[in-house]
């Protein structure tokens, strides 16, 4: 979380670094800024809240500077007030920094700093960096000036400054910066925080994320950890961060920035939400060979994994966060029922701290979409630590599942499965959800083949059946949309909603409550259902909806008597349910009709409706659906 970007050229750099902000903006938006350098001077403007308010407070300035960098911020260390926005100055206003990240020594750094007089005026961890690089620089210019023969094999007295004050950092960053008194260069730090370079006619453009890059250039470099990059009219030096010089290409990217526009949608959930009939189809194509025969390879899926990855796994583990836990715990379901493994799902942010004792002949897999979120990043790095004397082939059992295989995940594990749902700008996850779930449908076909658990017939119809799911939801989008929509004006004023599912669709209602929460601000919950009984079922009266889903299979029954059951407490019910059920109507008050679809493969279907529910019912009020309060696509912080 947080973005962070950065011109050197000829082009004028606010304009630049602005367009690149707003690329970023799903990052955070609790405040913005950008400095500039100039003649011998730091230009900074910053503002509190989104973009839009840098924007109009840049509105009729000229700024001809050529180098700059911005940042857009979501919260950790001080409020969202325009004094803790980023960039930070030192003393002198002549250097200038911004950091996606957590400097974790920050207290004693600040202490040190203003004992030898710096002050500071933010609350933010930041801070410390621009007054310890100055503090650095000074030190070097004496240095130089008392013996002028001095030889430095550093690049520059700034590069020096900079990578002796990060040595002193603890924690996860991100961080460019520039200078006054080197308005030629900009230096870019990375530190389990991503950062990317583009490499442009004779311009050169750094970023948190390619989005903000891919308009000029697709030439990009990734940073890795531990990395520093110079970036000078002449091109980009990258070192270590003992000093080093690195020899590194950069590759093309080979998407489209097309892509990342609303297309008359009127927000970008929105449009995200009907991309994913054409997701699946790009899952399914990659995934399944439509023309396998077992005669020709063990297995119809082509996941392109390494068979010594998968030979012999006893049980997986599975390490994420948010929606990818719940796409995680469909996986469970999956790999139990379909290849009897038995999978454990855990928050990559507990795991952290009380991982499970570890056990030979186990896959661990991290799922992410960003492929950067801190927590399931540590956890995954922690588990591979820990399995460094472990045997060969445990330590190569780590697979990642990513829309971004590019992405530090993409570093960090050796194997990854791409979910092809192109970028997602929506803070609330809804076609990388579904992608992450067809890529557990085609590990767990892929491991109940290849373990002779799951008879090859059986395999083709599950293959058959996810082949329906893309025309499934297109028809829930022609048929309900404009239904959900009008429902949804009822509870514009409601404040609390139930999610009820059972087996593979109680992740569902987790993930239909999640939805709600996160872009309504409505309280919601979601339960097994069989368990409302034992609690949440106090919380029912009529102002309290009650969302069943009823999908047809060893559950259907029991979640129905277990709706009657809210019925009784006068709960508004509201069904999904398939749409050749006659007596849905009598038992739901709403009916949120979706294809009759195998058990197996209904969880894809029945969120469609639920995430339906949650934006029309968020944009009925008013709200912000692509940027909610509070949260940030991506997490790079702990
Ligand atoms: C944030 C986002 C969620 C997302 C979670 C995990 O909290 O707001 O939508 O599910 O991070 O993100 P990841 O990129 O790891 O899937």
């Amino acid at each position: 979380m947080c973005g962070i970007v950065g011109y050197i050229g000829m082009q004028a750099a606010s304009d630049i670094l602005l367009a690149g902000l707003q690329k970023l903006e799903y990052r955070g938006y609790d405040s913005a800024g950008i400095a500039t350098v100039s003649g011998d001077r730091v230009r900074c403007v910053r503002a509190k809240g989104k973009l839009e308010n840098l924007r109009q407070k840049l509105h009729g300035q000229d700024d001809p500077a050529t180098i700059g960098i911005g940042h857009t911020r979501w919260a950790t260390h001080g409020k969202p007030e325009e004094r803790n926005a980023h960039p930070h100055l030192d003393r002198d206003a002549h250097v200038a920094v911004v950091q996606n990240g957590i400097v974790e020594n920050y207290r004693e750094l600040r202490e040190e700093l203003t004992a030898k007089g710096y002050e500071f005026l933010s609350d933010t961890d930041t801070e410390t960096i621009p007054h310890l690089i100055s503090d650095c620089l000074k030190s070097l210019k004496l240095e130089s000036l008392q013996d002028k023969h001095a030889e430095h094999n550093e690049p520059s007295l700034f590069f020096a400054a900079v990578r002796q004050a990060v040595s002193r950092l603890e924690g996860a960053f991100a961080i460019a910066a520039i200078c006054a008194d080197f308005p030629n260069e900009m230096i870019v730090v990375r530190q389990q925080a991503p950062l990317v370079i583009g490499f442009g006619q004779g311009e050169l453009f750094c970023a948190s994320d390619t989005p903000a890059i891919v308009p000029h250039t697709r030439a990009v470099l990734n940073l890795e950890n531990g990395e520093i990059g110079r970036l000078t009219p002449l091109g980009v030096e990258i070192y270590t961060f003992s000093g080093h010089r690195l020899a590194k290409m950069p590759r093309l990217l080979d998407w489209n920035p097309v892509a990342v526009e609303k297309h008359g949608f009127r927000h970008f959930m929105l449009k995200e939400i009907h991309e994913q009939p054409g997701v699946i189809r790009d899952c399914l194509a990659a995934y399944f060979d439509s023309h396998w025969t077992p005669e020709t390879r063990v297995s119809p899926v082509t996941l392109g994994l390494e068979d010594a990855l998968l030979e012999g796994v006893e049980s997986v583990q599975v390490l994420a966060c948010g929606t990818s836990w719940h796409a995680s715990l469909v996986g469970k379901y999956l790999l139990e029922q379909l290849a009897e493994l038995p999978t454990q799902v855990q928050y990559a942010s507990e795991f952290r701290y009380s991982p499970a004792p570890m056990r030979s002949n186990t896959l661990t897999i991290g799922v992410t979409q960003s492929g950067e979120t801190a927590d399931t990043l540590a956890a995954l790095d922690m588990e591979r630590e820990r399995r460094a004397e472990a045997t060969v082939a445990d330590r190569a059992r780590l697979l990642g599942i990513t829309n971004r295989p590019e992405s530090s995940l993409g570093q960090l594990v050796p194997n990854i499965i791409d979910t092809h749902a192109g970028i997602e700008i929506g803070v609330a996850a809804t076609k990388t959800f579904v992608a992450q779930v067809m890529a557990f449908y085609a590990l767990a076909i892929d491991l109940g083949v290849r373990r002779g658990k799951l008879d090859v017939d059986r395999a083709m119809a599950l293959i058959d059946g996810l082949r329906q799911v893309p025309n499934a939801i297109e028809t829930i989008l022609s048929s309900q949309e404009d239904r959900i929509e009008e429902l949804a004006h009822d509870f514009s004023e409601t404040s609390d909603f139930i999610f009820l599912g059972r087996g593979i669709n109680f992740p569902i209602a987790l993930e239909g409550a999640l939805k709600l929460k996160e872009i309504s601000y409505i309280h919601a919950e979601g339960y097994p259902a069989g368990e409302m009984k034992h609690g949440p079922i106090a919380l029912l009266d009529a102002r309290v909806p009650v969302v069943a889903i009823a999908m047809p299979g060893s559950v259907y029954d029991k979640v129905l008597s277990n709706a009657q059951e809210a019925k009784a407490r006068d709960a508004r019910l509201i069904g999904v349910v398939p749409d050749n059920d006659p007596n849905a109507s009598e038992l739901f008050d709403d009916v949120l009709a979706v294809p009759a679809i195998d058990e197996v493969l209904s969880p894809i279907v029945a969120s469609i409706p639920l995430q339906l529910l949650s934006y029309y019912i968020a944009a009925r009020r008013g709200l912000d659906v692509d940027q909610p309060r509070n949260l940030a696509k991506s997490v790079t912080v702990e």
